[in-house]
């Protein structure tokens, strides 16, 4: 099944017609969000299940792994959140390494595929269903949080998800997060040629936002700077401590969407952030 055929799944049931750039509301994006993971969760985990595995920790598309970033540091003992954990496979590996980890997610569809794989592999990882935005947990109950490409490119407000984040993290804790490279929203989402000329400008914040016949948002991605990552990061307490751009790795053949060996060569698709709550708690 190409990257198309997948997508085509979801919008047919979701009753997708065209694209739009134009503001949307915290709303809107939630629910349109939620139906678009329910709708292509199958898809997703058929599509990437087995490049991520079951208890793997891979960060991105590059296959850069936690076991050789080490960018939550020691994990051992420590209560760990998975923002937009999808099927889990990372807080599994978390747990096999002496974690105590939770994962969260808006969509039953993926929880659901986090469940099979708890029962595949017989580590009983808690999963919660909320949005990034209103995390169900008590203040400084958690020691770290991370996320890989979970729920940040799809929420309203990232300023929201940080300062919660912020609210359930401990003093000092660690807030580790990967998106895509905020210069990749320049260029069309292709892996091939195509892919590689400039066409949107980097400074327009207007999500991107597919749409149904009445016009309702069936699926939203916001973009961000790099600049508007730092300052949502100061706004909300945290310090910048590290922004890994994971390279493409030599003999690494693998496309994942628009990611692919003839862009990874030429320029980074994903940023990830290395944060840490103030000592002094929240
Ligand atoms: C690209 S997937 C990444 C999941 C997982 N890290 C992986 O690599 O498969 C994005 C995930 O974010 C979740 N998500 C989207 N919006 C969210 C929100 N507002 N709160 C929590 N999770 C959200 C989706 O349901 C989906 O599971």
């Amino acid at each position: 099944m190409t990257e198309q055929d997948r997508h085509s799944s979801a919008e047919q049931r979701l009753g997708t017609v065209g694209i739009a750039h134009r503001p949307v509301d915290a709303r809107e994006a939630t629910t349109a969000n939620l139906a678009w993971w329910d709708a292509d969760a199958d898809d997703y985990q058929a599509e990437h299940g087995d490049f991520l595995g079951d208890a793997d920790f891979v960060w991105c598309p590059e296959g850069l792994r936690e076991a050789d970033a080490g960018l939550l540091g020691e994990v051992r003992g420590r209560r760990v959140l998975e923002v937009g954990c999808g099927h889990a496979p990372c807080a599994r590996w978390l747990a096999a390494a002496g974690a105590r980890p939770i994962g969260l997610d808006l969509s039953a569809g993926m929880l659901r595929h986090g469940k099979r794989a708890n029962a595949r592999t017989g580590r009983d990882i808690p999963l919660l269903q909320a949005t990034a935005e209103q995390l169900p947990l008590g203040t400084a109950t958690v020691d770290m949080a991370f996320s890989a490409f979970g729920a940040l490119p799809f929420v309203a407000s990232i300023e929201t998800v940080f300062a919660e984040v912020r609210r359930v993290l401990r003093p000092g804790g660690r807030w580790v997060f990967a998106v895509t490279h905020p210069m990749r929203w320049i260029f069309p989402d292709d892996p091939g040629p195509n892919g590689l000329t400039a066409t949107q400008p980097y400074f327009d914040r207007t999500p991107y936002v597919e749409v149904d016949a009445a016009g309702r948002a069936t699926y939203v991605e916001y973009h961000r700077t790099l600049g508007d990552y730092v300052r949502a990061l100061a706004a909300t307490g945290f310090r910048l401590v590290d922004l890994v751009e994971p390279e493409w790795p030599e003999g690494h053949t693998r496309v994942w969407g628009q990611w692919s060996p003839l862009r990874g060569k030429l320029f980074p698709g994903t940023a990830i952030f290395s944060t840490r709550a103030p000592d002094g708690g929240a």
